[in-house]
């Protein structure tokens, strides 16, 4: 029944941005495996390689470095505005809210706008939230560097930095899933790239995508110590429950992200007790789900060690999935570009399966 298939196996899309093997857990972003791309070109060059041709020509990591800064400050002079409109909210609506108030900027793309604005607006929100204002950015530092010194008012580390921007980098873009659809959907609508960007954020909030990585702390958090693993875990599947960080669409194998991340939280080693500790509720929540689940494939996606790099780094658990946005908005810009430009209405059809109208008497 397709209302049950969630599209499963569906090619919707032809893109040249980024390729999700699920079978041999493998992804490529414009050429390059996620692995290097992380390691070697950062969050901006990132950005540049799916941003050229879409946004600019020729675009490579130090103009993206600049404009994404010069996108910064624009974004500041609103920031009231934008905290004004996510105030009292959760960060994610709350983001959403405050990029729904962004207007066209001249001489700037809007690709530009959003992904610029998309920091200031989220440090200035949980700022808010803590009842502190809004700390000025600073143009010449890459996003990373420059979310994590607008979240707390000071410069972060070198190594906090690095992780941070391994984290966005890493999530940049993955294929055609729920939110980067959802871009795709509204853009082939020809609205435009900020209706796009705000209808994917409303996409990236649910457990199934986007919002696992704080239950993944709660899940850790219960579970408490090496003896009740196993029967917690145990208990949960009984239950009917989901091991949030865990299963994928796609993956049939390990979410090669998660190996990514994982290398970034040692080299915060801010508790190593707790990567152990992980790593071992992961040994055995891979061991239960293929007893549990035969036949299923069950491994490790992106959110388990999300959830440690951003608890590492200090980020409140409210706001995992908002720093997750901060990063996938520029794939989500260049999903929405493509899809303008090389696609058609998207405009699938349904199968009626409800009632026949009644005989006229
Ligand atoms: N824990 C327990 N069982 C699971 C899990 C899990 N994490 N994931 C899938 N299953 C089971 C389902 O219960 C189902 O079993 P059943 O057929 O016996 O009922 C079977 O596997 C297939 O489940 P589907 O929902 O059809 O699989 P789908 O491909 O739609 O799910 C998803 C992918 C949503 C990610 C799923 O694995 C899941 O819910 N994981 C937990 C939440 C999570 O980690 N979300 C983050 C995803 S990554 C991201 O958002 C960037």
């Amino acid at each position: 029944m397709a209302g049950k298939s969630g599209l499963d196996g569906i090619v919707a899309a032809d893109t040249i941005l980024s390729d999700v093997d699920g079978e041999a857990g493998r992804l490529v972003i414009r050429g390059l495996p996620v692995e290097v791309l992380a390691s070697r070109e950062g969050f901006e060059g990132a950005t540049a390689r799916l941003w050229d041709g879409f946004v600019a020509d020729g675009l490579d990591r130090a103009r993206v470095v600049a404009m994404l800064g010069a996108a910064r400050i624009a974004a500041f002079a609103r920031v009231g505005r934008a905290t004004s409109a996510g105030a009292g909210l959760e960060p994610v609506p709350g983001l959403r809210a405050a990029l729904a108030t962004l207007p066209e900027v001249e001489g700037l793309h809007p690709a530009f706008v959003l992904a610029g604005a998309a920091p200031v607006f989220l440090a200035a929100l949980l700022r808010q939230n803590e009842g502190q204002a809004a700390t000025a950015p600073d143009p010449s530092l890459a996003t990373a560097a420059d979310l994590l010194r607008m979240l707390r008012g000071t410069p972060a580390s070198p190594a906090e930095v690095a992780a941070l921007d391994a984290y966005i980098t890493t999530v940049s873009d993955h294929g055609l899933n729920a939110s980067i659809f959802t871009a795709r959907v509204v853009a082939s609508t020809q609205v435009g790239v900020g209706p796009s960007v705000v209808a994917a954020l409303a996409a990236l909030q649910g457990p199934l995508h986007g919002g696992a990585p704080g239950p993944v702390l709660d899940m850790l958090d219960e579970i408490g110590d090496r003896a009740n693993i196993g029967p917690w875990l145990e208990a949960r599947l009984v239950a009917g429950e989901r091991l949030m960080g865990f299963g994928h669409r796609v993956y049939k194998v390990r979410d090669p992200r998660a190996d990514v991340l994982k290398g970034v939280v040692r080299t915060l080693s801010r508790d190593a007790g707790r990567l152990a500790f992980a790593e071992e509720v992961e040994r055995e929540a891979i061991a239960i789900l293929a007893r549990v689940k035969p036949g299923r494939r069950l491994d490790t996606n992106v959110e388990f060690y999300t959830a440690l790099l951003l608890e590492a780094l200090g980020i409140p658990r409210s706001a995992f999935t908002a720093i997750f946005a901060v990063g996938r908005v520029v794939g989500w810009v260049a999903h929405a570009l493509e899809q303008a430009r090389d696609g058609r209405l998207i405009r699938p059809l349904s199968r009626y399966v409800g009632p026949e109208p009644a005989e006229a008497a």
